[in-house]
């Protein structure tokens, strides 16, 4: 068995990892190690949770000594999702940035280092490149880093502290860098799942300025299966990126998604711009096409279009998600246990150790 210790796996990105490893690789244990904060929804893995190869302990990636021994024998590989990801909530206040996303990810290098775990990959984003003019080329992997926000300048830290534990300690890292994600599970504040369930509302969509600000959309799975690819095939020490040729404005996408719902663009309200605002991301993949063999399948409209149904089909997360029932989940189904009231499962982690 080769097993997998994923941090963040209770949000969008991690808990569609989480899903694509057990469904996909029938030797992979994987303990998820997530601090729940708002972002965290464990109903993201309700169907995978009776999976005696999946585990959950509930931690923050900054003091891994509080959870090290409820993960129990060490990692082959650490998949490092968690973070703090909103830049929004980064311009309000960067500090829990800093302290998850860079004083996190040290911690969990360090952890890395004493448990002699074999591979740690860093999940990270295009933004760390800040922007694009409208002709210039696509990021690569050497383009300069110039974040822009607060949560940029976080995960641009964080990349750089992964190099660092690389080469002064000859920890075997591996930095993948994607661009905007979408799919099921993604947390309403996000553009896309923002759109479709405010449109399915009948409630305003609020459109930052022009909303023309480019954004290279890839579908979730497309993601996921390229940082699969990395643990599995990467070279020590490099960066790869992900993309999917998919530019388009952020107008275009609500568009697509007022078309696909049926719903009148009337819906579409322009708001103040958010500061400091990139205007366009586009990211080269050649090298991960390349080198892992890696290259994103779902075709925009396809993606889309699938997306859209799976809001419309889980109506009841979503909407667990907007009232904040969703954080009632945990203390339901997990922590209930602790005080060995009958309930399934025995402790705060729970499933496969
Ligand atoms: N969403 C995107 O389009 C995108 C694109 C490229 C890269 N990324 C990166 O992928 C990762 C996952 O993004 P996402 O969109 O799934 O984020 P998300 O906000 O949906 O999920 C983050 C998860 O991390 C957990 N978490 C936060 N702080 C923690 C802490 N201190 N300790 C343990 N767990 C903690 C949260 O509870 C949540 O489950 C992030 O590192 C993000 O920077 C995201």
């Amino acid at each position: 068995m080769t097993r997998w210790l994923v941090t963040g796996g209770a949000g969008f990105i991690g808990a569609n990892f989480v899903r694509l490893l057990l469904r996909e690789r029938q030797d992979a244990e994987v303990v998820n190690v997530d601090l729940l904060t708002y972002a965290g929804n464990l109903e993201n893995l309700s169907d995978v949770e009776g999976d005696p190869r999946y585990a959950f302990v509930r931690g923050d990636v900054i003091d891994p000594a509080a959870w090290s021994d409820a993960v129990g024998r060490a990692p082959d590989v650490i998949v490092h999702f968690a973070a703090e990801s909103h830049v929004d909530r980064s311009i309000d206040d960067a500090h829990p940035f800093l302290c998850t996303n860079v004083l996190g990810t040290q911690s969990m290098l360090d952890w890395t280092r004493k448990k002699g775990v074999p591979t740690f990959v860093q999940v990270g984003t295009d933004e760390v490149y800040g922007t694009l003019g409208p002709d210039d080329a696509k990021f690569v992997e050497n383009s300069p880093i110039r974040p822009n926000s607060p949560y940029a300048a976080s995960k641009a830290s964080a990349d750089l502290l992964v190099r660092a534990a690389a080469e002064t300690h000859g920890l075997r890292t591996i930095i993948t860098r994607c661009s905007n994600n979408y799919g099921p599970y993604q947390f309403p504040e996000k553009l896309l799942p923002l759109m479709i369930t405010n449109a399915m509302e009948d409630r305003p969509l609020p459109v930052y300025g022009d909303g023309l600000q480019v954004r290279d959309w890839i579908h979730v799975e497309d993601h996921c299966r390229g940082v699969l690819a990395a643990a599995e095939n990467g070279t020590a020490g490099e960066v790869y990126n992900f993309g999917a040729d998919g530019e388009q404005t952020n107008m275009s996408m609500v568009h697509r998604v007022l078309d696909l719902l049926g719903k009148p663009r009337s819906l579409i309200r322009h708001v103040e711009d958010r500061k400091g605002h990139d205007r366009r991301y586009a990211m080269g993949f050649a090298y991960a096409r390349e080198a892992l063999g890696w290259e994103p399948q779902v075709g925009l409209h396809e993606g889309l279009s699938a997306t859209v149904a799976w809001y419309r089909a889980h109506e009841e997360w979503w909407r667990r998600v907007k009232s904040g029932a969703y954080r009632d989940y945990y203390d339901l189904m997990y922590a209930a246990r602790l005080a060995g009231d009958g309930a399934p499962g025995d402790g705060e982690h729970s499933g496969a150790r």
